[in-house]
């Protein structure tokens, strides 16, 4: 998006990719323990089925690395390791189980060099095969070892030094990757680079870090370098230098971390993603923040200035993305579709990338990605692009690489959303899509009179969500009655379907729970089979055009002893002589609805899984973007 040089330097990168890679230089041997297991808390959330650290000692690479959380590792580890260079990562696994060997960082046949590696690489295969003919003995299953010994085959060839063996090394694979490397006989140094995963560097006095994400750098320095896709660098003691892979140097200038270390602590909230749903409102609020006027009915976005005529010629937007942020996507598609003037559909951007597609200069592509940095968004973002189409996007994350690769866009401004599960990145999602609704209709036939009630019901939905958010209590209270049932069945129709479909994606993964969501219309054609005393239903019901439909459906859930919940708008005193649970919540016009509805579906599914003792921020296989395929 254009305007990213504007606001990068506001924000941070917490690009909340998987996997977490920490390192620093030290003009001095220092206790490298405690440091790298600090980073590497501070990034589990990323990703943590193993983890592992590489320290340069005066008697050679002292590493140990372990399966299961950074607890497991920090067990095994002598806090005493005196060093000035030191790495350590936190993996989610691609190739190979999250074992021991396969943990990072991986070293060389020699134990000279050691990496840690966040991506994938491609052509490991091939790679992998040449060295192995070359005598290379590999100890692990994944795809990271092979550069490895990559680096340490370019440095067989005496002539090359441990700069430009990476370098070559860097060349000869294909995909992505952010890598810290140390090397035994260079004590102080640690070189480091980046293609599509996230990695910058902390310029502290005495010490200069390397981390995915900033939330691991903050509590030592504000004082940041960001690392281009296709650069490396090495950092000294003394020094740090950039270059790009064909050797040119870049100079790039410092910028400061703008946010505080609270603003990825959890303060005073038991995880993040309690911390994150009680942010909903405030994320509505800085989504609007300079965005409407009121009195002419508009939406102000200047991501989209610099494509407002193009914008005015399309009539049809394909809008891509995955998980939570596809169903923010889906209900973006109602919105366009009825308040829009334009056709709008939803694709996964797993499914888009790959399957034929009718486009043509009419049609615009719209990715919506809380973190920029999952693959198949970006990939069916790069492969649409490339037949021609206006790309735009709507983007958390400043500076992440869909905000790069889109022509234009509107970032959301949530803040970092650290909780594996998207909870105020998704309500901040549906915001801006309304808020593109607005700009687009009011391009086309929608009124004055209308634009201007869709801002203002905008405008009042912040204090709103704040009234739901009271009624937490009420909603835990009913979690704690249900959690011990395995099996959940969510319903909704119209703009209230994906929200069902959003409710049960959030109790599988933070419970693990069998949940589905379902059209409210489409249960009585098979899943009613499923419904006894022991199948739990929960009905999306506000008070809008399908209220009528929903309630027969209720009906028909409770002729055969279903147990229901019902979200339902305040007032509406009948809905609770026909259910065993009501939560309400204020009224707003039905477009709006899903940010007020799903409200409930994400407590109700923080309090299950904290009921039934799970981690909430950190659900087992899951990471927080999924930077891989
Ligand atoms: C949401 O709760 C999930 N953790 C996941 O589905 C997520 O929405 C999806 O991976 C997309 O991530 P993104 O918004 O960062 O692209
Ligand atoms: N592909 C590498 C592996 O599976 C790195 C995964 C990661 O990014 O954590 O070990």
């Amino acid at each position: 998006m254009l305007s990213i040089k504007a606001h990068k330097s506001a924000f941070i990168d917490i690009i909340n990719s998987m996997c977490g890679i920490f390192g620093f230089v030290s003009k001095n041997n220092i206790k490298a323990v405690p440091i790298i297991l600090d980073g590497l808390k501070r990034l589990e959330y990323r990703g943590y089925d193993s983890a592992g650290i590489a320290a340069t000692t005066v008697r050679g690479v002292f590493s140990r690395k372990k399966s299961g959380r950074i607890l497991e590792l920090e067990k095994i580890l002598n806090k005493n390791v005196e060093s000035s260079s030191a790495i350590g990562h936190t993996r989610w696994a691609t190739h190979g189980a999250p074992t021991d060997k396969n943990s990072h960082p991986h070293s060389s046949c020699d134990k000279k060099i050691y990496l840690a590696h966040n991506g994938i690489i491609e052509n490991f295969r091939d790679l992998k095969d040449k060295l192995i003919r070359n005598n290379h003995k590999f100890s692990s299953d994944t795809d990271t070892e092979v550069v490895a010994h990559l680096v340490e085959d370019f440095m067989n060839d005496k002539a090359t030094s441990f700069e430009e063996a990476v370098r070559l090394s860097l060349k000869s694979i294909v995909g992505t990757y952010a890598f810290t490397i140390i090397y035994a006989d260079h004590p102080g140094k640690i070189i480091v680079a980046r293609n599509s995963s996230p990695l910058l560097i902390g310029l502290g006095d005495e010490i200069k870090f390397v981390a995915s994400d900033a939330s691991a750098i903050l509590p030592h320095t504000r004082n940041v370098v960001y690392l281009e896709d296709g650069e490396f660098a090495i950092l000294t003691k003394n020094d740090f230098r950039i270059a790009n892979l064909d050797r040119k140097a870049i100079e790039r200038s410092h910028e400061k971390i703008e946010w505080s270390p609270d603003a990825v602590k959890k303060n005073n909230f038991p995880h993040f993603m309690l911390k994150e749903i009680y942010e909903e409102p405030e994320a509505v609020e800085n989504a609007i923040r300079g965005r409407l006027v009121i009195r002419d009915g508009l939406a102000k976005l200047g991501g989209l200035e610099t494509v407002e005529k193009d914008l005015r010629n399309i009539n049809r937007l394909i809008i891509t993305a995955c998980g939570t942020a596809y169903l923010a996507g889906q209900i973006g598609e109602y919105m366009i579709e009825e308040s829009g003037g334009i056709s709008a559909e939803i694709e996964y951007a797993s499914e888009l990338r790959y399957k034929k597609n009718s486009l043509n200069a009419k049609t615009a592509l719209l990715a919506i990605s809380q973190s920029g940095e999952t693959a198949d968004t970006l990939g069916a973002l790069k492969e649409i692009k490339r037949k021609g189409i206006l790309t735009l996007g709507v983007v958390n994350v400043i500076g992440s690489s869909i905000a790069r690769e889109t022509q234009a866009g509107v970032y959301n401004h949530a803040g970092p959303e650290i909780g594996v599960a998207s909870t105020k990145a998704f309500v901040s999602q549906l915001t801006v899509m309304a808020l593109i609704t607005l700009f687009l209709g009011r391009q086309r036939g929608m009124s004055l009179i209308a634009g201007r009630k869709i801002a203002e019901e905008l405008q009042a939905l912040p204090e709103k969500m704040k009234k739901v958010l009271t009624r937490a209590g009420d909603i835990k209270k009913i979690a704690k009655r249900y959690h011990k049932f395995n099996n959940f069945l969510f319903l909704g129709r119209k703009y209230n379907y994906p929200v069902a479909l959003e409710g049960a994606l959030k109790l599988k993964e933070i419970s693990y729970i069998h949940a589905e969501g379902y059209g409210a219309g489409e249960m009585k054609h098979g899943p009613i089979a499923m419904i006894s005393k022991d199948f739990p239903s929960i009905f999306i019901a506000p008070s809008d055009s399908m209220y009528e439909k929903t309630v027969n459906n209720i009906q028909e859930i409770k002729a055969r002893n279903g147990p229901v919940i019902a979200v339902a708008t305040e007032g509406n005193k009948e809905i609770s002589k026909l259910v065993d649970d009501v939560i309400y919540i204020p009224k707003t016009i039905e477009m709006l609805t899903p940010i007020l509805s799903v409200m409930p579906l994400h407590l109700f599914a923080y309090y299950v899984g904290v009921f039934r003792g799970h981690d909430v921020d950190k659900p087992r296989n899951l990471a927080k973007s999924v930077t891989v395929e």
